[in-house]
């Protein structure tokens, strides 16, 4: 017959603390906790810019080289939101503002968890990356300004949305029928005349990351 494992023998794995009365319920770990298994501060570097800027692109780089470097990070890319948690949503201005801030909402659990987070979303809309901003804190949030002109953007036009657009055959495209607010004050600004290698490593120098 299988012996009965004692658990009381085990008690070494647990480490408790007396519970909390909160209504938040509050784990008994901190971000401080966490970041020192990790070895590094949790941050959110959130790329904004028009359509085919070059904004999902300037993140995976960004991502590989940080992965390469051990850090530990996770892209949230408007796209892949959009397949998943943000589903219901289209392009209204109501719901891009939604869109925005259900990706911040989950880009700060994932920085007070540790992580590295890289959100790529076109987010048009000064007032909500404010709100990301105040949300995630200043000193963790760094948001990068991919200033690619529309021009460029509708000649690439690699999601033929542009195309569209312009045949009336969608509504709501940013640049065309949308408006695009550019941020006052970015941390950093790149565009088509910097190459994306050269950006990656100086935003690398930026964040500290180097
Ligand atoms: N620095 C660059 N120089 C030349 N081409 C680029 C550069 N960055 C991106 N591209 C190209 O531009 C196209 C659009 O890039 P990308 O998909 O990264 O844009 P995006 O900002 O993520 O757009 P969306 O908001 O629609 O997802 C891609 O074909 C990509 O290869
Ligand atoms: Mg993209």
């Amino acid at each position: 017959m299988e012996k009965k494992f004692d658990f009381m023998q085990r008690k070494d794995l647990l480490v408790c603390d007396a519970p909390s009365s909160d209504t938040r319920s509050t784990s008994p770990l901190s971000r401080e906790n966490r970041e020192r298994l990790k070895g590094h501060h949790g941050r959110v570097i959130w790329f904004t810019g028009l359509s085919g800027a070059g904004k999902s692109t300037m993140a995976n780089t960004l991502e590989s080289s940080l992965h390469a470097r051990g850090f530990h990070t996770y892209i949230l890319d408007g796209d892949n939101m959009r397949l998943g948690l943000n589903r219901d949503l289209g392009f209204t201005p109501a719901d891009r503002a939604e869109s925005c801030r259900r990706t911040a909402e989950v880009a700060r659990l994932m920085m007070d968890a540790g992580l590295v987070v890289i959100a790529a979303l076109i987010s048009p809309f000064r007032k909500e990356r404010e709100m990301a901003r105040s949300l995630i804190g200043e000193d963790r949030f760094f948001e990068v300004y991919v200033d690619t002109p529309l021009a460029i953007c509708e000649q690439r036009d690699t999601k033929g949305l542009y195309r569209k657009a312009r045949n009336r055959e969608i509504a709501d495209m940013t640049g065309i029928d949308s408006p695009y607010e550019p941020p006052e004050r970015p941390q950093m600004r790149t565009g088509p005349d910097e190459p994306l290698e050269d950006a990656v490593v100086r935003l690398m120098v930026l964040l500290n990351f180097s």
